[in-house]
């Protein structure tokens, strides 16, 4: 989601418009403004596109007060619906808050403020801020608010009634920030939030925990937003929001303390980028800005979903937990990236959980004749959930009497409304028409689902389950040093930019990676690619070994933990002693194929099912150099469509 506020002496519905369309790139499923109006707040918001909000503006113009929030939602819970759309008010309409993240205890909490009386709009997780705010706010004041009177006060930009005025003998808007971190500190889960009230005219406060918060300073006014784009057509002033957390602004102070209230100091930092470099957040491309989010699409799918004993809960998938215990069959169902998650999945599925797991492309699955009954579980994969080849495949299951989880990242969209669970990947909204961090997302799904399954079963690998469940922790941090080592990687790939062909090789879970690495390249360079398991060679694709071939392996973990390694190993010397040029995808210390490799590209040692989040990173990065050293556009690559919507 993107979140910006304003405060100065502009009208801030219109600089945070100005704000938000530049970050509509983070999310367009609903938008909405909410400013200051003397005793209260007013709001517009909608589902849809910005354009529908802009309309609605036309239509209803917000004030000309000089402190307002808004809002580009990328929905997590909630369909996207104009009720759910931020910003999100109290009961009394005095304040608005607007928030990026997952409040994941908003249940218990949800529960408790209605029963203080607290009445409920939206199906969000956002608005138990909104009301613990106000509780907050109410208490501490001693004096109960009074309700909204429509019109009855001037805009908080004009003369405010003597009381209301920052500093002026009204409340103190360190009472706010104060109550901001009471709020804080009864969340938890990921969130970035930012909110106004009608008490603390020209005030914004914002807090932050692993989701972005930017200040930005200029001439009289400021901005808070979740990223420079925001505010780059205003200021490069930007001041950097650490970790937990909270801020005052107004448009000539800013006030930076953790949740406890201990004052610390922000990063001040000037932001030189061009403003279209900007909405990418510095990249050239929304590919590497996507790349580079990786670590944090892991962390954000897992967050709330591994327990700290090595147990699981997804209980948030609608599926009933019986459900898992009688099926006797598992079908996957996906295209493109999504088919090759889907192949990792077989291998973790059937390992982990004991259960015969079958993967196929949704486009073949309903012209054959499944074999389908009320104990299989069709697990459909598609970051879009619109990709129609996977929704008839779903349909003819669901037809077939099997029962389907869907596995997602877009909320509310036709595959999971029309599945009977869903587990949400939360990679945030994905541009770049190539699948990166949407389909490291997948992987993780469907590693919690094998685990999961492991667990509801009790299978034989129970305590490597545990333990694996400890490893997944580890990988947003694992995804994160391999791509600090990628420029080797990039050298590679401008070193082959002239090639004709590629071939990938891997075996076991490397396979599905080669055959994703191959996509990659096709989907982005234009190149012949193709992905092989190593196994196969033999049997045809060592025809096509020449003089100068590259071929990109992906190697097991090395000897010791993995039988294959060795097999792999041999692989390499056939068709290096046929001339490939090759580059070698192994784990760090696996002296054994330095010999062999004609480029090394190390990645860090893990699980050997957990190997694709950490191998795929470097072969997504090599396809991209590769694709911008030919001069290609890696975010409209052409013929291509991020979602395939006919058959
Ligand atoms: C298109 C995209 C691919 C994607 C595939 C499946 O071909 O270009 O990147 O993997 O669709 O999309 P889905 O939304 O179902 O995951």
């Amino acid at each position: 989601c993107g979140i910006v506020a304003y405060v100065g002496h502009r009208p801030a519905r219109d600089a945070v418009l100005a704000g938000l369309r530049r970050l509509e790139y983070r999310g367009y499923d609903s938008a909405g403004i909410a400013v200051l109006n003397g005793a209260r707040v007013d709001v517009r918001r909608k589902a849809g596109a910005l354009g529908n909000l802009e309309a609605v503006l036309r239509d209803e113009p917000l004030p000309g007060s000089t402190t307002g929030i808004g809002h580009t939602r990328w929905a997590t819970h909630g369909a996207p619906t104009d009720g759910n759309a931020h910003p999100h008010i109290d009961c009394t309409g005095t304040l608005a808050v607007v928030h990026n993240g997952v409040i994941e205890n908003h249940a218990a909490l949800h529960a408790e403020l209605a029963d203080a009386g607290h009445v409920f709009r939206s199906q969000t997780d956002t608005e138990v801020i909104a009301h613990l705010l106000e509780a907050e706010l109410d208490v501490r004041a001693g004096v109960p608010e009074s309700p909204a009177v429509a019109g009855g006060q001037p805009p908080d930009g004009g003369p405010a009634p003597s009381g209301r005025q920052e500093g002026g003998g009204g409340r103190d808007p360190a009472e706010f920030a104060a109550a901001l971190r009471r709020v804080c500190r009864r969340l938890s889960g990921s969130f970035s939030i930012v909110a106004i009230h009608r008490d603390f005219p020209g005030v914004v406060v914002g807090a932050r925990r692993n989701s972005p918060l930017v200040v930005g300073r200029g001439e009289n006014e400021a901005f808070l937003a979740s990223d420079v784009a925001a505010f780059i057509a205003a200021t490069r002033q930007a001041v950097e929001i650490g970790q937990d957390c909270v801020v005052l602004l107004t448009s000539d102070r800013l006030d930076v303390t953790d949740f406890e209230g201990n004052p610390t100091q922000g990063r001040a930092y000037h932001v030189d980028w061009d403003a279209s470099a900007a909405e990418k957040g510095g990249y050239d491309y929304f590919m590497l800005k996507e790349i580079a989010e990786q670590p944090d699409a892991v962390a954000a799918t897992l967050l709330g979903r591994l327990g700290r004993d090595g147990t699981l809960t997804l209980d948030e998938t609608r599926l009933d937990s019986r459900v898992f215990a009688e099926i006797d069959k598992i079908v996957v169902v996906a295209c493109g990236s999504a088919y090759h998650a889907g192949l990792i999945a077989k291998y973790a599925i059937e390992h982990w959980a004991g259960l015969p797991c079958e993967v196929e492309l949704a486009s073949e699955f309903r012209y054959r004749d499944p074999i389908l009954d009320r104990q299989s579980l069709v697990i459909a994969i598609s970051q879009s959930g619109e990709t129609l080849d996977t929704l008839m495949a779903v349909q003819h299951a669901r037809e077939m009497g099997a029962r389907v989880l869907a596995i997602c990242n877009t909320l509310g969209a036709t595959i999971p409304r029309e599945s009977d669970a869903v587990l949400y990947t939360r990679a945030g909204p994905e541009i770049g028409v190539a699948a990166t961090k949407t389909f490291l997302t997948q992987l993780v799904a469907v590693f919690l689902v094998a685990l999961y399954l492991a667990q509801s079963r009790g299978t034989k690998y129970g305590d490597e389950v545990a333990a694996v469940v400890r490893e997944l922790a580890l990988m947003p941090g694992k995804v994160a040093a391999v791509l600090d080592t990628m420029d080797p990687v990039r050298a590679i790939a401008r070193e082959l930019a002239d090639a004709s062909t590629v071939l990938f090789l891997g075996r076991h879970v490397g396979y599905p990676v080669a055959l994703e690495g191959a996509l990659k390249l096709k989907e982005l360079a234009y190149m012949h690619a193709e992905g092989f398991a190593a196994g196969e060679l033999k049997h045809g694709p060592i025809a096509l070994i020449e003089k100068g071939l590259p071929v990109v392996v992906v190697m097991p973990p090395y000897v010791g933990r993995s039988v294959l390694h060795d097999k792999l190993l041999a692989n390499l010397q056939e068709i290096r002693a046929r001339g490939a040029f090759t580059i070698v995808v192994a784990e760090e210390g696996d002296e054994a194929v330095v010999p062999y490799a004609d480029r090394l590209v190390p990645i860090p040692a893990v699980p050997t099912l957990l190997q694709p989040l950490v191998a795929i990173v470097p072969l997504q990065v090599f396809a991209c150099e590769l694709a911008v050293a030919r001069g290609n556009d890696v975010d409209r690559p052409r013929n291509l469509a991020k979602s395939v919507t006919v058959e």
